[in-house]
């Protein structure tokens, strides 16, 4: 049986004293996990060594957003793999749509960054996932198929076998349109499918891949009871303790 992973994205919102508030809701909403069930909460960069520090002693891991592709150097604005790792990182979110939309984030730079954050010993939770244009025009399968391939290229597969895919039709984030679970499931089976071709079936079979895009408490569970959907990317519903929570619970139903 694969691990579920929750993951919450808090994007652009909570400051230090919000960070607080949530860590400390979410610490005595869920005190433990259930079996089988990781969860990863990924505050905005001035949050995260506060949440590290809070976090400690709960079942809960913490991510980044993102991370530069560089070890150091001059890149003003940008947080090294290192940097993330000293506040009690262990997971870090890559080419979401939102970099890929507003930053210009290509599969190559995703790529690069993913290599990255794997040599430096953080999981990496690669994004990927089509456009409203491009679902209807019928040509998801080509558009995801061309974004596993870039994002993963080179990737030796002891350090896949660490890597989390996720799954974010761009429609479907922040729009309270989820996909259906059946949509949810075709594409989930075609990156496993990828994953399998690129490495190989025992390798595919291992992989978590995370649907996000508007799951909720009231549509988590039978999102999750698909076979190749193996968690959730959490957006708005992970900015409240009782919601997410709620997600939580609903992982192991
Ligand atoms: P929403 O859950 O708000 O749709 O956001 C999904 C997402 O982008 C998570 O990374």
């Amino acid at each position: 049986m694969r691990t579920i992973i929750i993951a919450g994205n808090w994007k652009m919102y909570k400051d230090l004293s919000e960070t607080r508030e949530l860590v400390a809701a979410l610490k005595a909403a869920m005190p433990s996990l259930p079996e089988h069930v990781e969860s990863v909460i990924c505050p905005p960069y001035p949050s995260l060594a506060l949440a590290g520090e809070l976090l400690k002693g709960s079942p809960f891991h913490l991510g980044a957003q993102n991370m530069s592709q560089h070890d150091e150097g001059a890149y003003t604005g940008e947080v090294s793999a290192k940097m993330l790792k000293a506040t009690g990182c262990t997971f870090v979110i890559l080419g979401h749509s939102e970099r890929r939309q507003y930053y210009g984030e290509t599969n190559e730079l995703i790529n690069a960054k993913a290599r990255k954050a794997l040599s430096a010993g953080l999981r990496p939770i690669i994004c990927v996932g089509e456009t409203l244009d491009e679902r209807e025009k019928g040509v998801t399968g080509e558009v995801i198929t061309t974004q596993i391939k870039g994002v993963l290229a080179s990737i030796p597969p002891q350090d896949m076998a660490r890597s989390v895919i996720a799954y974010e039709p761009v429609w479907a984030i922040g729009t309270g349109r989820t996909a259906t679970p059946q949509q949810a499931q075709e594409v989930h089976q075609v990156i496993r499918k990828m994953v399998a071709q690129l490495y190989d079936w025992a390798l595919a079979e291992r992989i978590v891949i995370q649907y996000g895009g508007s799951v909720k408490p009231d549509n988590a569970a039978e999102i999750l009871s698909q076979n190749d959907v193996d968690g959730a990317l959490v957006g708005g519903a992970c900015l409240k303790a009782d919601s997410f929570s709620a997600i939580i619970r609903a992982a192991r139903q």
